[in-house]
């Protein structure tokens, strides 16, 4: 039987990688600071605990585990895509970094988008998806990274791999679930008397 720790199980990406483990018969620590909000743990053994602790982390690599996903972060507010319609992405997501994780690959590598865009040039491809015309307010705020961007040379050198969908298709699924969940809440709602 093979062994793997998922670090950050109790979140979005790591609850699916411990299914797909034990849909792959392994057996499967999960640890996290919380059990998962909306799901119930596929793993054989959940523990809690803070992985900040270096004592904890000790205590949870008591043994050799063939493969190990961490994913624990404090991310904030990713918990808004808890729904049914990402499940598909999620899954696609999950597949591909234990694909990552198997692959002979040891060093870090890149796997994000290559495409840079402006925030000025985002807001414009949002009000195109939303065929709206408005004006661009640019309002004093805290200021994040200038700029991200993925190199992905070394990726696709070795596993003949790239993202698939440019950033436009990304946004225009984001711009269609979020105007779904929009019009559902301003819908009157309807409660039996
Ligand atoms: N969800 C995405 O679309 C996405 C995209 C790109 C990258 N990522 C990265 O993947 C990783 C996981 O993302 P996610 O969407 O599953 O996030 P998530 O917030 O759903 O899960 C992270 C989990 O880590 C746990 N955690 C945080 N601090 C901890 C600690 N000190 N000890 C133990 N557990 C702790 C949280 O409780 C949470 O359950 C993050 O690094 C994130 O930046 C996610």
């Amino acid at each position: 039987m093979k062994f793997a720790l998922v670090c950050g199980a109790g979140g979005f990406i790591g609850n699916y990688i411990v299914k797909q483990l034990k849909r792959e018969k392994f057996w499967v620590r999960a640890v996290d600071i919380k059990h998962h909000e909306f799901d119930s743990s596929a793993a054989d053994e959940f523990i809690i605990a803070d992985l900040r602790d270096p004592q904890a982390c000790r205590a949870i690599v008591d043994r050799r585990f063939d493969e190990t996903y961490q994913l624990a972060a404090d991310m904030g507010g990713a918990g808004y895509l808890f729904t049914g319609e990402n499940d598909a992405a999620v899954m696609h997501n999950s597949a591909s970094i234990m694909r990552f994780a198997r692959c002979n690959l040891t060093g870090p590598f890149n796997i994000g988008s290559e495409e840079t865009v402006t925030i000025n040039q985002l807001a414009a491809m949002a009000m195109d998806i939303a065929g709206k015309r408005l004006r661009i307010k640019h309002v004093p705020g805290p200021m994040g990274v200038r700029g991200r961007s993925s190199a992905n040379q070394l990726i696709r050198q070795s596993l003949n791999w790239a993202p698939s969908k440019p950033l436009r298709v990304g946004l225009e699924k984001t711009y269609a679930w979020i105007e779904a969940q929009v019009r559902q809440a301003r819908a009157p709602q309807i409660t039996a008397a």
